[in-house]
């Protein structure tokens, strides 16, 4: 696929040659070629890329070029050549965005390079006048929350509180699952909670997580709980989750309950109906 987008590339360019001002359109579709490595997580090929065709077809990279081959360095485990790429943005005039450092920062994260995550965070606010917003801070709460270091995570919420940066439901989202992977269940209930308190909507995905790690855990009381508020808003995790929710509720002694969830889901959503009464034909009478 990335083999025929160069060819497409290359012969788009050499018709339009021969003096002709190269239009715009170059950058642009430079800019998805160098995306198409990205997702065919061709790293190398990125670098190539950029260096041969912005030099070949005398291409100005734009922010967006420039995110892009930092973002391939971060992913591909090389994101100490970003700091190259920003001096190379710096002479050509090219300012960098929040996006460019959360690429960056991503990076860092993700081959443990604390000290120049905070290397990074300093150049951000004190060289070029960015601060950290949401964005960021998501950023390295998720890196985090994949490194099992969610307690750090947790604190760096605290701080991003006590900056005045108001965290999103996806905030807590990769706390609440971040806790959970590390079977800190306890944890993860009392996030939710302070989300609640704060005001914070929680979205599917903190729902659903939830009640899904409470009930592999077989806390089956809470994930009921939560499930029950969740079907309020006519957010319903999927079937196994449910039927695992629903099934242990009843061998756990709460017949009732479980058939009183089933009761519900059969009259809300008539997906699945027929899949519900097979299940609640075979839970214990
Ligand atoms: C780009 O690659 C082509 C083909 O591989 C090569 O012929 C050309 O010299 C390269 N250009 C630069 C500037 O590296
Ligand atoms: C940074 O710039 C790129 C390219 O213009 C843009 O797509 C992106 O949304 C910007 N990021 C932020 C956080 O504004």
């Amino acid at each position: 696929m990335i083999d025929h987008a160069i060819r497409l590339f290359k012969e788009y360019h050499e018709k339009n040659q021969n003096g002709v001002v190269l239009s715009s359109g170059s950058v642009k579709l430079l800019n998805s070629l160098l995306c198409s490595c990205i997702l065919a997580k061709k790293y190398d090929e990125v670098k190539r890329v950029f260096v041969n065709f912005t030099k070949s077809y005398t291409i100005e990279p734009s922010l967006d070029t420039y995110n892009t081959v930092i973002q391939a360095f971060s992913e591909g485990g090389s994101s100490s050549s970003c700091y190259s790429v920003l001096n190379e943005m710096d002479k050509k005039g090219v300012k960098p965005n929040a996006t460019t450092f959360g690429n960056l920062i991503a990076g860092f994260y993700k081959e443990e390079k604390f000290e120049d995550v905070g290397k990074v965070l300093k150049m951000m606010e004190e060289d070029y006048g960015i601060n950290a917003g949401i964005d960021i801070y998501n950023i390295r709460i998720r890196s985090l929350c994949k490194l099992k270091r969610s307690k750090e995570a947790e604190a760096l919420l605290g701080g991003c509180i006590a900056r005045g940066v108001k965290p999103k439901a996806v905030t807590y989202r990769y706390l609440i699952f971040g806790f959970c992977k590390e079977g800190n269940l306890e944890g993860a209930k009392s996030l939710f909670k302070s989300m609640v308190n704060r005001g914070c909507k929680p979205d599917y995905y903190c729902y659903s997580t939830l009640i899904n790690f409470l009930s592999k855990g077989r806390d089956f009381e809470s994930a009921y709980r939560i499930c029950k508020e969740s079907m309020e808003k006519k957010l319903v995790p999927n079937f196994p989750t449910m039927k695992m929710l629903v099934e242990g509720l009843a061998n756990s002694g709460n017949v009732e309950k479980a058939k009183e969830l089933i009761g519900e889901i059969k009259e809300k959503f008539s997906k699945n109906v027929d899949l519900w009464n097979e299940v609640e034909a075979g839970l214990p009478q």
